[in-house]
């Protein structure tokens, strides 16, 4: 086989986040892969990437339906690995884009292994990138761990109780994709005392970054899917949460300036 397959990490929104041979990859490469759902051409990873991709070059969208449904996306899945290995067989190079880094909590992982059980050989390279959690905490101008604290990292769970055990056991915690149970992991911060000790961050490094000291429930808002959590306890809590927590007004809803990602 000629063609060669790279699994690139586009970083969270700001194309500046990109590696250096990322970026190279997406100016030499046939074909830029990227991960849609329906009603969703227009991808976040391929919004980022667009300042690299040189006229003519082929875009290929590859359906992956954001729901639980394993049996039916296994056949997206096959039918997305089987689109790329037809460019693989031609002699093409195909990088497939994802949002932050593709080892972390990404299609890639899916289709990497679905493409490399069509036929052994297949050419793969993994290029890492920087992920949503470390650019929030870049952000914030804070570090998530040090010395021997432990981090936790994990998509917050339907049922927050369930967080009870981690906040035990862990210094800093991580909560991914916070857009469905919101209000309900708000509340048991505030349960918890941990509201103070928390930051919500959307669209970090993206048009419409939203950074909230000690997060309140927003009831009848719909979140935005890229939201995190960022809880942080002991002695070296946020020094910024203290200080903006129970602040007035719209600062409390603190909106920083991001790169533009429409170029
Ligand atoms: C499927 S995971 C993808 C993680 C990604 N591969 C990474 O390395 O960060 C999607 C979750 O990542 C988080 N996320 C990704 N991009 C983000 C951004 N720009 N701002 C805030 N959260 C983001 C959100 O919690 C979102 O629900």
């Amino acid at each position: 086989m000629k063609g060669k397959f790279f699994g690139v990490g586009v970083g969270p929104g700001d194309p500046e986040l990109i590696t250096v041979k990322g970026r190279r990859l997406l100016e030499e490469c046939d074909v830029v892969a990227f991960p849609c759902s329906a009603g969703d051409r227009e991808s976040v990873a391929l919004s980022i990437v667009k300042p690299y991709l040189r006229p003519g070059k082929e875009r290929l969208a590859l359906d992956f339906p954001m729901v639980r449904d394993y049996k039916g996306l296994r056949v997206h899945w096959k039918t997305a690995a089987q689109k790329v290995m037809d460019r693989l067989t031609a002699g093409k190079t195909v990088v497939f884009i994802t949002l932050g880094d593709p080892t972390f909590y990404s299609t890639y992982g899916y289709l990497v292994r679905t493409l490399k059980g069509l036929g052994s050989g297949v050419p793969v390279e993994t290029v890492p990138g920087i992920t949503a959690a470390s650019a929030a905490a870049a952000v914030l101008d804070e570090s998530l761990v040090e010395g021997g604290e432990r981090l936790a990292v994990l998509p917050a769970p339907d049922r927050p109780e369930e967080l009870d055990e981690i906040v035990d056991r862990f210094d800093s915690i991580v909560l991914l994709k916070v857009n469905r149970t919101y209000n309900r992991l708000v509340t048991w911060l505030a349960d918890r005392d941990l509201d103070g000790q928390a930051v919500f961050l959307s669209r970090v490094g993206q048009q419409g970054q939203v950074v909230e000291w000690g997060p309140a429930p927003k009831e009848g808002h719909k979140i935005d899917y890229l939201s995190l959590v960022i809880v942080k306890q002991g002695d070296r809590a946020m020094p910024g949460v203290s200080k903006r927590r129970g602040g007035t007004g719209p600062a409390r809803y603190r909106s920083c300036s991001p790169p533009s990602i429409d170029t």
